[in-house]
C-alpha cells in the first residue's frame, strides 16, 4: 500500500515545507495535481513548479494532468523531473501516442479514467501502463465527496491485471479517508492519494498513520 499526498491542499506559499513534512511520515510518492481551467475549472502550476519542488524531496513525483492535449506539455513535466505522469482518456484522443510518448522520456506511464469513463476505454492501453489512476471524485477540486460507483472499476482493474499479467499500480483520488481507503484496498488499490484528509489538519503526520492503520 502506498500513500501519496496531494499538494493541492498544501501551502502554495511553503511547497518546500509542506513536502518534507510528508517526507518525513514516510509517505512513497507526492501527488502533483496540474489543471488548466479548461480541461477542468479550475488552475493550479505548470512544470516550473514541479522543477522548483524536484530538489526538495527525494520520493518520486507522480504528475496527474488535468489539461487539453497533453502531448504538448509531456516533455516539459519529463525534464522538470517527474517520476510518472498520468493522462486522461478524455483529455486526447491518442490516449496510446501519449502513453508511448512519456515512456520514451523513461518517465512511468498512467492512464487516468473519470468517474463516468468505463475501464472499457483504457482496455487496450492497459499494457502501456504502469499506473492506471481511477478517479474518485469529478477532478478539478480537492474536498469534495468519494463516489463509491467507482469501486467496480477497482476490482475489474485489479481482475484484468491479474488475469494477463500486467504490472501498473491501481492508483485513487478523490475524497480518500481512511474509511474510503479501505473500500478501494478492498477493491484492489495499491496507491492512496489524498490532499484535504492529510494537509487540511493540524498535525498531517497523524492523518498520514490514520490512514497507514486503517490500510493495514
Ligand atoms: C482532484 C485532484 C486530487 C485532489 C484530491 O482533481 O486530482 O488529487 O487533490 O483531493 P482530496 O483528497 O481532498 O479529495
Ligand atoms: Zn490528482
Amino acid at each position: 500500500m502506498k500513500l501519496s499526498p496531494s499538494i493541492l491542499s498544501a501551502d502554495f506559499a511553503n511547497l518546500e515545507r509542506d513536502v518534507k513534512l510528508v517526507e518525513d511520515a514516510g509517505v512513497d510518492y507526492i501527488h502533483v495535481d496540474v489543471m488548466d481551467g479548461q480541461f477542468v475549472p479550475n488552475i493550479t502550476l505548470g512544470p516550473n513548479v514541479v522543477k522548483a519542488i524536484r530538489p526538495t524531496t527525494k520520493l518520486p513525483l507522480d504528475v496527474h494532468l488535468m489539461i487539453v492535449e497533453p502531448e504538448r506539455f509531456i516533455e516539459d513535466f519529463a525534464k522538470a523531473g517527474a517520476d510518472i505522469i498520468a493522462v486522461h482518456q478524455e483529455s486526447t484522443p491518442h490516449i496510446h501516442r501519449a502513453l508511448q510518448m512519456i515512456r520514451s522520456f523513461d518517465v512511468k506511464a498512467g492512464v487516468v479514467i473519470n468517474p463516468g469513463t468505463p475501464v472499457e476505454a483504457i482496455k487496450h492501453v492497459l499494457p502501456l501502463a504502469d499506473l492506471v489512476l481511477v478517479m474518485t471524485v469529478n477532478p478539478g477540486f480537492g474536498g469534495q465527496s468519494f463516489i463509491p460507483e467507482c469501486l467496480d472499476k477497482i476490482a475489474e482493474l485489479a481482475r484484468l491485471k491479474k488475469e494477463h499479467n500486467y504490472s501498473y499500480e491501481i492508483e485513487v483520488d478523490g475524497g480518500i479517508v481512511p474509511e474510503t481507503a479501505i473500500l478501494c484496498a478492498k477493491a484492489g488499490a495499491d496507491v492512496f492519494v489524498a490532499g484535504s484528509y492529510i494537509y487540511n489538519a493540524p498535525a498531517p503526520h497523524e492523518r498520514i498513520e490514520k490512514l497507514r492503520e486503517a490500510l493495514e
